[in-house]
């Protein structure tokens, strides 16, 4: 297959020729397309209620755009809030006994989750952590050998929010159904730049959101839910959208069928306008293909921190990392500000330096436009460790 275009795509993208942008794990650039969109739901408000159908039609569209870029049965996905929000209403459906009732989750796993399931201890749950051996990545086998049993849920980030450090997820999906327990994968960081197939991958549950590789908007989350296990599990914070009919408002709840019963209530409409194009754009040029040049991004950074002596506090080798790169500088939050005044765009993490995050429209040259500014500015202000 032909590699797209992506000198060309960068044209859809403006914040990508208005600045050095390389924020991708936290905001995905918007394409042009979704200022439009966005200005068509605006449009749409001063309808009032006629616009309820229009809004419907976008709403499930966007079911289709998820299931499709996931590779998902219709009726798997369902659409929330937030992240957090979605795997809530599916942790309240799963009860300890006294045979089973441990969650494991890990250290490198995005703080938010980690409230969640840690709180589930207030419900009788028992939490085991696994952390990162060498404090970069999370051996798979470490996971798997506090499987048993006991576990009732593995709920694991896919691609660390931290350093971009990438989970071996098979073992443990294959440890956890040996075992009876199910596997809550946090693949946020993941979908959108690593290919998803949540059919393949014999997934329970594959959590996301819109904001950052799929480049939209925020305010928009979804989870796929095995339909096996949907019907399995019985809603006890369900609203009208959970419902088999909502719009029937019957006096007494029937949960819909499939990921749908994970639902709550009205749903925000801007998001769903703001995400179609993101979605769009990552549906059209493949997530293979930008994954592909991802990592040739992201292997480029490596070797220019490489030649200039600046650590890497990501996994060298590309099937373990995302699609971001943290360099190892000192007073990172000084040099992102100073960055930023250069037009460079970047964000820190902890004491992982600087987090660095190529869309597949940025280029080799904003690669190494950043390493550049960078040991200049470190050499300025002697702020880059070397070693
Ligand atoms: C790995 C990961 N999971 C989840 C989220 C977002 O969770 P929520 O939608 O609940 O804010 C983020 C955002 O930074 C993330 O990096």
């Amino acid at each position: 297959m032909q590699a797209p275009d992506f000198t060309h795509l960068r044209q859809n993208f403006p914040l990508l020729n208005q600045r050095n942008y390389l924020g991708t794990h936290s905001l995905g650039p918007l394409p042009q397309a979704a200022f439009s969109d966005l200005e068509a739901y605006a449009q749409s408000l001063s309808m009032g209620r006629r616009a309820l159908p229009l809004w419907l039609e976008r709403y499930e569209e966007m079911f289709h755009l998820i299931e499709t870029l996931l590779n998902a049965p219709t009726g798997s996905i369902a659409l929330a809030p937030s992240a957090t929000a979605v795997q809530a209403t599916i942790a309240a459906t799963i009860q300890p006994t006294a045979n089973r009732d441990r969650i494991v989750i890990s250290s490198l796993d995005f703080p938010s989750c980690r409230y969640l399931w840690t709180s589930q201890a207030l419900r009788g749950f028992e939490i085991v952590e696994v952390a990162a051996a060498d404090g970069m990545q999370i051996d798979a086998a470490d996971i798997v050998a506090k499987i048993d049993d006991r576990v009732a849920i593995v709920a694991v980030s896919l691609v660390s929010y931290l350093n971009s450090a990438r989970l071996d997820i098979q073992p443990i999906i294959a440890a956890a159904h040996a075992a009876g327990a199910i596997v809550v994968l946090d693949a946020y960081q993941a979908i959108g730049t690593i290919p998803i197939d949540v059919t393949a991958l014999d997934a329970d549950i594959v959590v996301g959101g819109t904001h950052k590789w799929l480049c939209g908007g925020m305010g928009l989350a979804f989870a796929y839910v095995r339909p096996s296990l949907a019907e399995r599990l019985e809603p006890v914070y369900p609203g009208w959208f959970a419902h088999l009919q909502p719009t029937a408002f019957a006096e007494t709840f029937v949960p819909a069928t499939g990921a749908r019963r994970f639902q709550q209530g009205t749903p925000s409409i801007e998001p769903i306008y703001t995400s179609r194009a993101g979605l769009k754009f990552a549906l059209d040029v493949g997530v293979e293909q930008i994954h592909q040049r991802n990592t040739e991004l992201t292997t480029y950074l490596i070797n220019c921190a490489d030649r200039n002596g600046i650590p890497v506090h990501t996994p060298r080798s590309h099937e373990q990392r995302g699609g971001s790169i943290c360099l190892g500088v000192d007073r990172a939050e000084i040099l992102v500000q100073e960055l930023a005044g250069l037009g460079i765009d970047v964000d820190t993490r902890s004491n992982l330096g600087i987090r660095v995050s190529p869309h597949p429209c940025n280029t080799e040259k904003d690669c190494q436009q950043l390493i550049e500014s960078v040991v200049k500015l470190a050499h300025r202000r002697q702020s880059v460790k070397v070693g």
